[in-house]
C-alpha cells in the first residue's frame, strides 16, 4: 500500500504537470515545502541536504533568521511603491554596494533578475557608445531567458530554438577555457593565443570602432564553471586584464556578468576582484537577497548618467522588501566573515579534489563555485543519483552536462562540507 505522503506527491506532481508550463525545466521531482540553513524539506516528508542553493541563490542557506526578520519588518511596514516616490531602502543599498563594488563603480539600476540586470547594461552601453550597434560575447556563455540575454548566450542552442531573429549585433568568440582550449594549445606553454580570435575578428569582419561592448561572465557558470585565466591550470596569463587593455584602446564598454559569480559566491564580493581588473559594468542578482527577487547592473556615475530618467525602468525593480533582505544578507556576510571563510576553504577544498580524484576529473573554481568535469554525461548524471540516494542535492552544467556543479550555501558548516565531498568522491570512484 502507498503511504498518503506517497500518494499526495504524486497527486502534486500530476497536477504540477496539468497547470504549470511545461518549458520550465525541473531538476529532482520532489516538492520543496519548507527550508532552513543548508536543507530543504520536502511534502512527503523528506529532509535533504540542498548543494544548489536554488541555483546559486540562497548564500547564507534556507531563510536566514536575520534576512527573514529584515524582510518581514519591512513587508509589514511598506511593501511597495515603484517609482512613484523615492524609497529609503534601495538608497540605502545602492550606498552600500558602492561601497563593495570593485573600483570606481558606484552607482546602481535595480530589476528583478539577472537576464533583466543584462539586458540593462545593453541599454547602458548603447547610452555610452551610440551608433556603435555591435556587441562581443562568448561561446558558451549564459546570460539569461529575455531575449536580449538569449541573444547574448550561447550555452546551449535549445535556449535560442525558434526564437530568432533575436537582437541583432551579437558577435560570439571563444572563451578562454584552459580544459578545452578554443586554438588546441598546451595551457602550460600557449602565449595567450586565444586572446587572436578577437582582435583577428577585429582586423577582418568586426571593426571594434563599431562595437559597445564586450560581455563576459568572469567564470562561465551554466556553460561547465570554467573561470578565465589566471587559475590552477595557467597561472601566467590574466585574460581579463587584456580585455581590458583592448577596452580601454577602442573605448568598448566591459561589462563583467556577475550574475553568478558575485555577492560572495567565490569567496570575494566580486570574481573579477581576482582578476585586478575594474569592469565598466557589473550585473548581478541571484545571491543578492537571498532569494527574494532581485537584479542590478552598477557602473560609475559618469556613464549612468548618460542615461536620463525614463530611459529605462521597472515596476517592481528595486522593491523594498528585496532591498531590505538585500540589505540583511550583505550584513550577514560582513559581520560572519564569510568571504575569508569562502575563499581559503574553497582553495582547500581544490587540493583535496585535485589530490583525490587525479585522473577522472578535472577541478577548477574559485571560492565555493566549483566544477568537477567528468567523462561522461553518464558519469555525472550516476553521481548525481548517488547523491540524490544520500538525500543530497547537486546539479550538473556545461553543454554536454558532465560537470558536477559545486555550489553549497556559503555559511555551511565546514565538518559538514568536507564530509559531503569526500561522498562525493567515493561516488565518482565507485561510478
Ligand atoms: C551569469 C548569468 N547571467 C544571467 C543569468 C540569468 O539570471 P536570471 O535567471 O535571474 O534571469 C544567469 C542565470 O543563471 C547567470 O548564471
Amino acid at each position: 500500500m502507498p503511504t498518503n505522503q506517497a500518494v499526495s506527491l504524486k497527486n502534486l506532481l500530476a497536477k504540477d504537470e496539468q497547470f504549470l508550463a511545461s518549458a520550465l525545466y525541473r531538476v529532482f521531482h520532489i516538492v520543496a515545502d519548507r527550508g532552513e540553513g543548508s536543507y530543504l524539506y520536502t511534502t512527503d516528508g523528506q529532509k535533504y541536504l540542498d548543494l544548489t542553493c536554488g541555483i546559486g541563490v540562497t548564500q547564507l542557506g534556507h531563510c536566514h533568521p536575520e534576512v527573514v526578520k529584515a524582510a518581514q519588518e519591512q513587508l509589514a511596514k511598506l511593501m511597495h511603491v515603484s517609482c512613484v516616490t523615492h524609497h529609503t531602502e534601495n538608497i540605502k543599498l545602492a550606498e552600500k554596494l558602492a561601497g563593495i563594488l570593485p573600483g570606481d563603480i558606484n552607482n546602481t539600476f535595480f530589476c528583478n533578475s539577472g537576464a533583466e540586470a543584462v539586458d540593462g547594461s545593453i541599454k547602458l552601453s548603447r547610452y555610452v557608445n551610440p551608433g556603435r550597434p555591435n556587441i562581443v560575447a562568448f561561446r558558451g556563455s549564459f546570460h539569461g531567458r529575455t531575449l536580449g540575454a538569449t541573444a547574448l548566450s550561447s550555452s546551449k542552442s535549445l535556449h535560442r530554438k525558434h526564437y530568432d531573429p533575436l537582437l541583432a549585433g551579437i558577435n560570439f568568440v571563444d572563451f578562454p577555457n584552459c580544459w578545452q582550449c578554443p586554438v588546441f594549445k598546451d595551457p602550460n606553454n600557449c602565449g595567450l593565443e586565444c586572446l587572436d580570435l578577437l582582435t583577428r575578428m577585429f582586423k577582418l569582419n568586426l571593426p571594434p570602432e563599431s562595437i559597445s561592448a564586450i560581455i563576459i561572465e568572469p567564470m562561465v557558470g551554466e556553460g561547465g564553471y570554467v573561470p578565465a585565466p589566471p587559475h590552477n591550470q595557467n597561472p601566467r596569463f590574466n585574460y581579463l586584464k587584456e580585455l581590458r587593455k583592448i577596452c580601454d584602446e577602442y573605448n568598448i564598454l566591459l561589462v563583467c556578468d556577475e550574475v553568478q559569480s558575485g555577492i560572495g559566491r567565490t569567496g570575494k564580493w566580486f570574481a573579477t576582484e581576482y582578476y585586478d581588473v575594474v569592469p565598466d559594468v557589473i550585473t548581478m542578482a541571484k545571491g543578492i537577497a537571498s532569494g527574494l527577487p532581485m537584479g542590478a547592473f552598477a557602473s560609475k556615475k559618469k556613464f549612468m548618467s548618460l542615461m536620463p530618467p525614463g530611459a529605462h525602468g521597472s515596476t517592481f525593480g528595486g522593491n523594498l522588501v528585496s532591498c531590505a533582505a538585500a540589505l540583511k544578507t550583505l550584513e550577514v556576510i560582513e559581520k560572519e566573515n564569510i568571504l575569508d571563510y569562502v575563499s581559503k576553504t574553497g582553495t582547500e577544498l581544490i587540493k583535496h579534489l585535485e589530490s583525490a580524484l587525479k585522473q577522472k576529473a578535472k577541478i577548477r573554481g574559485l571560492g565555493f563555485m566549483l566544477g568537477i568535469e567528468l567523462a561522461s554525461k553518464e558519469l555525472a548524471d550516476k553521481v548525481v543519483e548517488e547523491c540524490f540516494k544520500e538525500k543530497m542535492l547537486i546539479l550538473t552544467a556545461g553543454a554536454e552536462q558532465k560537470v558536477i556543479r559545486f555550489i553549497p550555501p556559503l555559511n555551511i558548516e565546514k565538518t559538514l562540507l568536507f564530509n559531503v565531498v569526500d561522498k562525493i568522491i567515493s561516488f565518482i570512484n565507485k561510478a
